[in-house]
């Protein structure tokens, strides 16, 4: 779909339209609008010698379909990268992207605000392949400089932490990485492409949870990564021989969710900003952590940085015992308390972190709760933490 009709190189579209094109050539498929779900393992060759020569555009299921090629030529186009791979899951694809650059012997420095499984990868299974992990501030910035070791191989990143909601400096993080030859990676779930382009910042492995925003729709799994040229070729090779992929139902949700994420995300932020304001005035709420407010240490960066925020939050409440806290959210009716993120409806859980960072002293000075803004109306949205409020109150 991005063909110069008149010939000529292809135009360049804002990500907005990109979502909408990417991925996409209809007459490939008899004028349907939208690529076909593929399902298969064997795929046929004409010849013996393009079996042999494994010379076919596709050559065996898991290896890749019209569908998934759909899928990750699209994100490629958004990312900006040399190649993408999908996974099954956004926790496979931080696993692969590690396991593409690190060895026995390296020393990996992982920011303490990561997403929990990525920790625990880090202490399991990477600790026990001989890879050692040093977890470091989220905000510290240049002064990684420090933590760096003669093997140190990868710096990993998440911006901002999914529970936390620290900004991380990433240029300054990736100069440094650049300067002493290791390998930077970053989860840039909260943001997608459409907010934060990784690679334009000096990331070298860029990868996101499909689960969340991409699906959109709380329905799917599935995960990616994008790398630069300089370490395609090792992805794509490691993603072969770990044998992932992802269920060609999901590739499709994921393509369908692709093409409204620009329109759902501009709603997040905006209906997620208001809410996070009416909160921050409210009595009970010590503070609200969302770095496109103001009045959060990460804001100037994430201006700096990024062209958007998506739904996700959190809330600093007031001190007030757990069994307040749990009244709150299990007062809302609009939100519901599960985990993951980035689908239609609204969620809220209670948070508390001090057990596993290890870099730092998480003590925010009362309990926290993490809010995901759906697509629901505003003002009902509202109303109901409203009800909360005073469920929280007459617990208290
Ligand atoms: C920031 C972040 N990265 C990765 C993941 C993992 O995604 P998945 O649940 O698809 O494995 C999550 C899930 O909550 C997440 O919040």
């Amino acid at each position: 779909m991005t063909k110069n009709k008149n010939g000529g190189a292809p135009r360049a579209y804002r990500s907005a339209t990109e979502v909408v094109i990417a991925g996409r050539d209809p007459f490939e498929f008899e004028g349907f609008v939208n690529t076909p779900i593929f399902r298969g393992s064997t795929v046929l060759s004409p010849t013996a010698e393009q079996f042999l020569n494994h010379s076919g555009r596709y050559t065996y299921g898991r290896r890749g379909t019209p569908t998934t090629s759909a899928l990750s030529e699209a994100l490629k186009k958004l990312e900006g990268g040399a190649g993408v791979v999908l996974t099954p899951s956004g926790l496979s694809a931080i696993t692969t992207a590690f396991l593409s650059v690190v060895k026995s012997g390296d020393h990996i420095l992982v920011t303490d605000s990561a997403y929990g499984p990525t920790r625990k990868f880090c202490n399991d299974i990477l600790a026990a392949l001989g890879v050692e992990t040093t977890y470091y501030d989220p905000t510290i910035g240049a002064g990684i400089a420090a933590l760096m070791k003669p093997n140190t191989r990868v710096i990993f990143l998440e911006a901002p932490g999914s529970l936390t909601f620290e900004m991380q400096d990433v240029p300054a993080i990736t100069a440094v990485a650049k300067k002493h030859g290791a390998v930077t990676i970053m989860d840039n779930t909260w943001a997608t492409p459409l907010y934060f382009k990784p690679h334009a910042h000096g990331v070298d492995l860029s990868l996101e949870a499909g689960t969340k925003y991409l699906g959109g729709h709380a329905d799917v799994n599935l995960g990616w990564v994008s790398a630069t040229e300089q370490y395609w070729p090792k992805l794509y090779d490691t993603h072969g021989s770990l044998g992932l992929c992802p269920g060609p139902e999901d590739v499709f949700l994921s393509l369908r969710g692709l093409r409204t994420l620009a329109i759902r995300l501009a709603h997040h932020m905006e209906a997620g900003l208001k809410v996070a304001r009416w909160l921050a005035a409210r009595p009970e709420v010590l503070r609200v952590q969302h770095p496109a407010l103001e009045s959060d240490p990460g804001h100037a960066i994430w201006k700096r940085d990024f062209q958007g925020a998506c739904g996700l939050f959190a809330v600093i409440l007031k001190p007030c015992p757990a069994k307040a806290v749990a009244a709150f959210v299990e007062e809302l009716e609009l939100f519901g308390i599960g985990a993951s993120w980035g689908g239609y409806e609204s969620l809220a859980i209670p948070f508390d972190v001090t057990k596993f960072r290890t870099a730092t002293k998480w003590n925010p000075g009362g309990p926290g709760v993490r809010i995901h803004i759906g697509l629901e109306d505003l003002n009902d949205l509202i109303a109901d933490l409203e009800r909360g409020f005073a469920a929280l109150k007459a617990a208290s």
